[in-house]
């Protein structure tokens, strides 16, 4: 199994352009089930959660063009032979669970198996379920897969959310776009990868408003056609390589990135000690003095602190002047990357969903282990302000997330580099 070797205590500068984000993709892709007309993506991470569901949707009888070396997937739908998402797929990649709903919406029936549990937490899929049987659908769970149909296709309703669950919006959204009447989706999630949906899904004919807010209100339309669509920028990516200057010391121009993707997160960084300049098409972040401050951070869903950034400001804490607390209130389960933090010397007291992190002076470098995709990168980063060398293991992880790591880190003069087998 590869690894990456780091090598700490060198500054960065220099500039890392944003990627495509992976989580809008993931949804971009499934949506395109909902027409039997061609979608075109266009600034698609290279990552193998990508192809993963290019597999799934290969799968179902998709044929998925990937053009300009990946950047660009030409995704046809005309003529779908499979309708049954299996474990195999399933299990690799929760996102899986997006194909449900286009499938049911245009075909009347899918069959997807239950995720199952994952490394930061159980993870269940009921309010996606009782969306669709709000909606009209059957649905039958036996053998490990839910089994759907709406033989009379879906019908509009008013449904409001539990909890403002992201995969949960989406293949709500989805589904009702085809579905009799209007939809009302009551105290929905309002990430930028749900408005990037919404826009696409616009482009392909349907009629959506509210997207951003907690409402959605969707007027269902009988088919949808072909459209093209850029993949919005990665904000997590972004947000990542923002705390690199922060940790290390130096200034890195992030391109393409805006600071209204990374609002919460934006603030807590300059709280820490960070300079961010915003220009036409740009952050710059650097680091304003010696110190990193001691933050408290909780994690919420959107417009809140990012869940999937808890893990990497975590790794600039543990440099900070004094404690920070870290709440998180997404998944029940991840922390899992404070033991590894804790082997190069941080000082962490985790209790349930709450981490407290004193700040100590410095990290030494150490073999660590890299248990989901955000706590890896959090360890390399960790590894870059280190003293001495640090070696992440298990990085398939980071292969799910994060597209040429080395690649980006190392023009900023990162010692970092990826050893095979
Ligand atoms: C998406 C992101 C993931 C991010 C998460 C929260 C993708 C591909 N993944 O995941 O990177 O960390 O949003 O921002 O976009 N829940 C239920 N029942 C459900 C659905 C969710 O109880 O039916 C719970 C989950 O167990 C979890 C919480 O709600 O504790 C958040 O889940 P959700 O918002 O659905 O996240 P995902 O869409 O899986």
């Amino acid at each position: 199994m590869d690894r990456i070797v780091v090598s700490g205590g060198t500054a960065l500068n220099g500039q890392i352009p944003i990627s495509g984000a992976k989580n809008a993709c993931l949804t971009l892709m499934p949506a395109a089930l909902l027409s039997e007309e061609p979608l075109t993506l266009t600034n698609v991470p290279r990552l193998s959660d990508i192809s993963t569901m290019t597999e799934l949707l290969e799968s179902l009888g998709c044929e998925v063009a990937s053009l300009q070396g990946g950047r660009v997937l030409a995704i046809g739908t005309e003529n779908i032979t499979n309708h049954t998402a299996d474990y195999d797929i399933v299990r690799k990649m929760r996102a899986s669970i997006l194909v449900l709903g286009p499938m049911l919406a245009r075909d009347g029936h899918a069959v997807v198996s239950l995720p199952g549990g994952c490394a930061i937490g159980a993870r269940p899929v009921d309010i996606h379920l009782s969306g669709f049987e709000a909606l009209g659908a059957e649905l039958d769970l036996r053998d490990g897969y839910i089994h759907a149909k709406a033989p009379n296709g879906l019908v509009g309703t008013t449904y409001e959310m539990p909890f403002a669950s992201v995969g949960a919006t989406e293949n709500l959204l989805m589904a009702a776009t085809l579905a009799k009447g209007t939809t009302v989706l009551k105290n929905v999630a309002r990430e930028p990868e749900i408005v990037d949906l919404a826009e696409c899904l616009r482009k392909m004919g349907a009629q959506i408003d509210g997207e951003g807010t907690s409402t959605l209100t969707i007027q269902g339309v009988d088919r949808l056609g072909a459209a093209a669509h850029q993949v919005v920028t990665d904000r997590i990516e972004l947000g990542t390589y923002m705390l690199a200057p922060v940790i290390t010391g130096g200034s890195v121009e992030l391109l393409g990135g805006r600071r209204s993707l990374v609002s919460a997160f934006s603030d807590k960084l300059e709280a820490a000690g960070a300079v961010i300049e915003e220009t036409a098409n740009s952050l710059i972040v650097s680091r304003k003095g010696e110190q990193i401050s001691a933050v408290d951070v909780v994690t919420e869903i959107h417009p809140g602190f990012p869940t999937d950034l808890q893990a990497q400001m975590m790794a600039l804490l543990t440099l900070s002047n004094g404690t920070s607390v870290l709440e998180e209130k997404i998944f029940e389960n991840r922390f899992m990357h404070a033991p590894e933090l804790i082997r190069m010397g941080a000082d962490i007291e985790v209790h349930g969903g709450t981490a407290k992190v004193h700040g100590v002076k410095s990290l030494k470098g150490a073999p660590v282990m890299a248990t989901d995709l955000r706590a890896s990168i959090s360890l390399i980063l960790a590894g870059m302000a280190a003293e001495g060398e640090t070696v992440v293991s298990r990085v398939y992880h980071l292969d799910r997330g994060y597209e040429h790591v080395v690649r980006k880190l190392s023009a900023c003069g990162a010692k970092i580099e990826r050893i095979s087998g």
